[in-house]
């Protein structure tokens, strides 16, 4: 069986203090560090772009987990792996052939990603299941940090497990939004293998006590 992931959503922490936070995730029992770039047209929110990204890869030392909410990822694919980055997660709903832009994704040396928004159906990526590395089920709608937490999420993440197992895949199946220590534990037993927490996390009294927390209730 893999063993559940924690990754941390730099959204949440302080701008103002981001190398701090960085080395929190670096020295805490988190996994990776998951990178939430908007571009204002595919959600209704601006984030931050490569300059950032720049900075936060020359001081993370996990691995790096791209969530792009952007129109037409094809064309920042070959920028994003020059970045540093690991997984390079781009939304079904963004793209038109996606087949072709989960192969560009690999073929720059990345692990390719695919997001659904709450109103998506898992059964639609039946035909491409088995070249998708990781499933990324928003459980908010895209585009902040600190909402809450869609209840259908459970089940959508027992259909998309099922899909994979059906489809003999390994594809990790990733939770993004709302993700606290209260639906950890039954995200985990419906089929979840990665958790993303942001507001939960770095909106605690103390954030490496949280993750710690989150790491007990998940293993
Ligand atoms: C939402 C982003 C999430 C967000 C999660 O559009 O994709 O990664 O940062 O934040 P919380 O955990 O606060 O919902
Ligand atoms: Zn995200």
């Amino acid at each position: 069986m893999t063993s559940k992931l924690i990754a941390p959503s730099v959204l949440a922490a302080d701008f103002s203090n981001l190398q701090r936070d960085i080395e929190m995730i670096n020295t805490s029992d988190a996994d990776w560090f998951h990178i939430d770039i908007m571009d204002g047209v595919f959600v209704p929110n601006i984030s931050f772009g490569m300059p950032v990204l720049r900075d936060i890869v020359k001081h993370a030392t996990k691995t790096i987990d791209v969530h792009l909410m952007i129109v037409d990822p094809d064309r920042y694919i070959k920028t994003f792996a020059d970045l540093g980055s690991d997984i390079l997660t781009v939304h079904y709903e963004a793209c038109n052939h996606l087949h072709r832009t989960l192969q560009a994704i690999k073929s720059e040396g990345m692990k390719a990603g695919v997001a659904l928004n709450p109103h998506t159906n898992v059964n639609l990526l039946e035909d491409v299941i088995n070249d998708i590395d990781m499933v990324c089920i928003m459980s908010v709608n895209p585009g902040f940090g600190g909402q809450s937490f869609i209840e259908n999420t459970y089940q959508k993440t027992q259909q998309l497990k099922e899909l994979i197992t059906r489809n003999n895949a390994s594809t990790l199946i990733e939770i993004d939004g709302g993700v606290t220590s209260k639906n950890a534990k039954q995200l985990i037993d419906a089929g979840a293998d990665v958790l993303v927490a942001g507001s939960f996390v770095f909106g605690s009294e103390n954030p490496t006590n949280t993750i710690k927390e989150l790491r007990t209730i998940i293993s």
